[in-house]
C-alpha cells in the first residue's frame, strides 16, 4: 500500500474537486490553498445568475477573508449588489434571535428568490445561515465557505441546517443542500492549535467509519497533519469529504440508518459535552474520547478485536486529542444519553466499529456494559 501523497489524484496541482451526488441537489466541494483569486470563477460557475449576494461571516474572519471574498464577488459586473452582516462567535449565536434577526436583515436588504446566502465560518455560521437559506421566501440558493477543519471535512457538507432551542442542540432546522462548498484550507494557518487539532478527530473519524486506506495513511503522516503541513492537509480534507460525499449521496436526509454511521463516537460525545458543560471541551475532543468509549464498547461487546482500540488509541494520541475523560461520570452521562437523537424506544443504539474501515448500528446495548466503557475510559 502506498502511504506517501498521491499528486496524481489532482487534476490541478494541489486542487481537487469532490462531487456530492444527489440527483438535481448534486454539488461540487472546490479543495484549493491560497487561491482566494479563483472564487469568483468557482461561483460563476456552480450559479451563473448570481445578482445579489448576501454574505453572512463570522465576526472573526472579517479581515482578510470575508472581504477579500466579497471583493472578489465585486469585480464580477453582473453581481449587482453585496449585503453583508456579521454574526459573533461561538455556539450562543445559534438561537432564535440570531435567526430572527438576520431574517429581518435579509428583508431589509431586499432579498428575493434570487439572491444567494454565502456563509462565511466554521459550523455555527453554516448551520445558522444555511437555514436562513433554506427558509427564507421557501429556500434561497447558498454557498458554503467553511474556515476550519471541522467545517471543512463535516458541517458544510450535506445539507444539514438549523439552530438550537434554548435546552435543546440543532432542534430547529431543516435538510437543505448548497449549490457549492467552497474550501481554501489556507485559512487554516490562522486558526488556533486547540480548534484546528479538534478537527482532526473527524478526520480520524472516517478511517474508522468508511476508508481503512485512509485510516492508514493518518497513521503514517499524523506528525505531519499536526504540523500543518499544506498538502497532508489538502489530501486529509479531501479524502473527508469523499467519504462524507459518499454517505450523503447513500441517505441524504438519515432515513436508511447509513448516514447515521457519520455519528461515531458522537452518542458518548454529546452527553460528555452536555455533563462536562459546554466549552470545557471543543466539540472534537469530546468526539475523540467519544470514539474511545465506542470502541472500547465494541470490544466488550465482542464485535471488535482489541487491535482496533489500540490503533485508534494511537491515532488520536498522535493527532494530540484527548483519549480519556477523568471526570466521566456515568450517572450525569446515560440520562442525557437516553435522550439522544437514536435512542428507539428507550434502548440505546450505537454505531460501533467492527473492524477499521467498518461499523454498524447496534441496538438494545446492555445499559451495564455502557456503564463500564465509561468507567474505564477515565
Ligand atoms: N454531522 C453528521 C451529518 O452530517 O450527518
Amino acid at each position: 500500500m502506498n502511504l506517501s501523497l498521491p499528486a496524481t489524484d489532482h487534476s490541478v496541482p494541489g486542487d481537487s474537486t469532490v462531487r456530492v451526488q444527489l440527483d438535481d441537489r448534486s454539488y461540487d466541494i472546490e479543495i484549493s490553498s491560497g487561491k482566494v483569486e479563483r472564487f469568483a470563477d468557482s461561483v460563476t460557475r456552480a450559479i451563473p445568475d448570481l445578482s445579489h449576494a448576501l454574505v453572512i461571516f463570522d465576526e472573526a474572519v472579517k479581515e482578510p477573508w470575508a472581504a477579500a471574498l466579497s471583493a472578489a464577488l465585486a469585480s464580477r459586473s453582473d453581481v449587482l449588489r453585496i449585503s453583508s452582516t456579521s454574526v459573533a462567535s461561538g455556539e450562543s449565536s445559534k438561537s432564535i434571535d440570531e435567526y430572527d434577526r438576520l431574517l429581518q436583515w435579509v428583508l431589509a436588504e431586499g432579498g428575493d428568490r434570487k439572491s444567494v446566502v454565502f456563509a462565511v465560518g466554521g459550523g455555527v455560521i453554516g448551520d445558522l445561515a444555511g437555514f436562513v437559506a433554506a427558509s427564507f421566501a421557501r429556500g434561497l440558493r447558498f454557498v458554503q465557505i467553511p474556515t476550519t477543519l471541522l467545517a471543512m471535512v463535516d458541517s458544510s457538507v450535506g445539507g444539514k441546517t438549523g439552530i438550537n432551542l434554548p435546552t435543546a442542540k440543532n432542534m430547529v432546522g431543516a435538510f437543505w443542500q448548497p449549490s457549492l462548498v467552497w474550501i481554501d484550507s489556507h485559512v487554516l494557518s490562522t486558526l488556533p492549535d486547540r480548534s484546528y487539532l479538534s478537527g482532526l478527530a473527524e478526520v480520524v473519524k472516517y478511517g474508522v467509519i468508511d476508508d481503512a486506506d485512509f485510516f492508514s495513511w493518518l497513521e503514517v503522516n499524523a506528525v505531519g497533519l499536526v504540523k500543518r503541513d499544506a498538502p497532508s492537509i489538502r489530501y486529509a480534507i479531501e479524502k473527508s469529504c469523499q467519504s462524507k460525499a459518499r454517505v450523503v449521496g447513500e441517505d441524504e436526509r438519515e432515513t436508511s440508518g447509513r448516514r447515521a454511521i457519520l455519528n461515531y463516537g458522537h452518542t458518548f460525545a454529546h452527553a460528555i459535552e452536555a455533563t462536562c458543560g459546554y466549552g470545557t471541551l471543543l466539540h472534537g475532543e469530546a468526539v475523540s474520547i467519544g470514539m474511545q468509549m465506542a470502541a472500547r464498547l465494541a470490544l466488550a461487546m465482542g464485535l471488535a478485536q482489541p487491535d482496533l482500540l489500540e490503533r485508534q488509541t494511537q491515532l488520536l494520541t498522535s493527532c494530540r486529542l484527548p483519549v480519556v475523560l477523568p471526570d466521566a461520570n456515568p450517572d450525569e452521562m446515560l440520562p442525557v444519553m437516553m435522550k439522544d437523537k437514536k435512542v428507539a424506544h428507550g434502548k440505546l443504539r450505537f454505531i460501533l466499529p467492527k473492524r477499521i474501515g467498518a461499523v454498524s448500528l447496534v441496538g438494545d446495548v446492555d445499559e451495564k456494559l455502557v456503564r463500564e466503557v465509561i468507567q474505564q475510559s477515565r
